[in-house]
């Protein structure tokens, strides 16, 4: 069987897009076709991220910028917009995590990451909708599984991400007459990625012992998490908002809770619990 997907001339707008999964999500649109936007705080991030997209022969425009600031997201899309027009598919992916027993969490550190997770996401959403592609616009936030499976340790991420579902099911019922489709995919343990290497125990990161906890029997990869994204993107979609799909092999709660606590055992002195 084949599928196949052709955004030729699409204007993609990855947030968070320049490394691991969001910056794979930038790959396979680029490699179908798409005029490519990433944007992301690190300067050395967005060249690189630019440099790789740009070997598919796709456009890309990088541009730096920290979804925490209100301003510089605007000025993020008033950029893209005159690069590449209005965005037909917008992904927000920027996240932040480390493990940290609540107990052990100064009120900054827990509202560092609610700040770059969940407000972020709010700015992202708020500042792009004038330059949505109305009707037909698709936007695909990134939340996690903690966002309904509570992880000790993952205090900041589990609230943070639970707000991204809700932020996305209800702009999903408030863009909906702007025909604007509006989901977000939950990545499970996707190999190679930063989340992985602060979450896994360090054999971990790209197999061994947690692709066995994986009803599916292994990792995911970059590309599974774009595949999905490329539907939720396409006319195969056009009836799907609203949704908060997971991506995970099958079952996250049996993979992600014991492997972030494997991680903790390594990383932490005196791990809670
Ligand atoms: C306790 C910590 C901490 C730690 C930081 N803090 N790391 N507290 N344990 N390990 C506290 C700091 O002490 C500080 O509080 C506050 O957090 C802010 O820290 P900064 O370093 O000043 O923040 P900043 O430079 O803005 O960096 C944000 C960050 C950083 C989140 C802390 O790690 C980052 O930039 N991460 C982006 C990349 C990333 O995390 N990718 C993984 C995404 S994976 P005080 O009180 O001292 O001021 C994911 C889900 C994966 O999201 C799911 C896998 C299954
Ligand atoms: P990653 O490589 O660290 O990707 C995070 C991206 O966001 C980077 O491009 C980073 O670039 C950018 N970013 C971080 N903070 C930002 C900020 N304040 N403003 C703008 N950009 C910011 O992480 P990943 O593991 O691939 O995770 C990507 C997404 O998948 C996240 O939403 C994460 O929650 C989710 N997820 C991952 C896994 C996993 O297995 N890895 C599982 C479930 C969910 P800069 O540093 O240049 O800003």
């Amino acid at each position: 069987m084949t599928i196949s997907f052709n955004f030729a001339g699409q204007h993609v707008f990855v947030f968070g897009g320049t490394t691991g999964i969001n910056l794979g999500i930038a790959h396979a649109f680029a490699q179908h076709g798409a005029n490519v936007t990433v944007a992301s705080r690190k300067q050395e991030n967005v060249d690189a991220a630019v440099a790789a997209l740009s070997t598919h022969g796709a456009q890309v425009l990088g541009v730096t910028a920290d979804v925490r600031d209100f301003d510089a997201v605007g000025r993020a899309f008033a950029t893209a917009g005159e690069r590449f027009g209005k965005i037909d598919v917008l992904v927000s992916g920027a996240a932040g995590n480390f493990l940290a027993e609540v107990n052990q969490l100064s009120s900054n550190g827990f509202k560092v990451v609610v700040d770059i997770d969940l407000n972020g996401t709010f700015h992202v959403m708020r500042q792009a909708f004038p330059h949505l592609a109305s009707p037909g616009a698709s936007v695909i936030n990134i939340t996690a599984p903690q966002s309904v499976i509570p992880i000790r340790y993952q205090a900041h991420v589990c609230a943070a991400k639970a707000g991204v579902d809700q932020l996305t099911r209800v702009l999903a019922i408030e863009w909906g007459s702007a025909g604007i489709r509006v989901n977000a995919i939950s990545p499970g343990p996707i190999a190679d990625t930063e989340g992985m290497r602060r979450l896994a125990p360090k054999d971990d990161t790209s197999g061994s012992p947690v692709q066995r906890l994986v009803p599916l029997g292994r990792l995911g990869t970059t590309a599974d998490i774009a595949n999905l994204a490329m539907f939720l993107a396409s006319p195969a979609a056009s009836f799907v908002s609203g949704a908060i799909i997971p991506c995970d092999g099958g079952g996250a709660i049996d993979s992600i809770k014991p492997m972030i606590e494997g991680a903790a055992k390594e990383q932490m002195t005196h791990p809670a619990g």
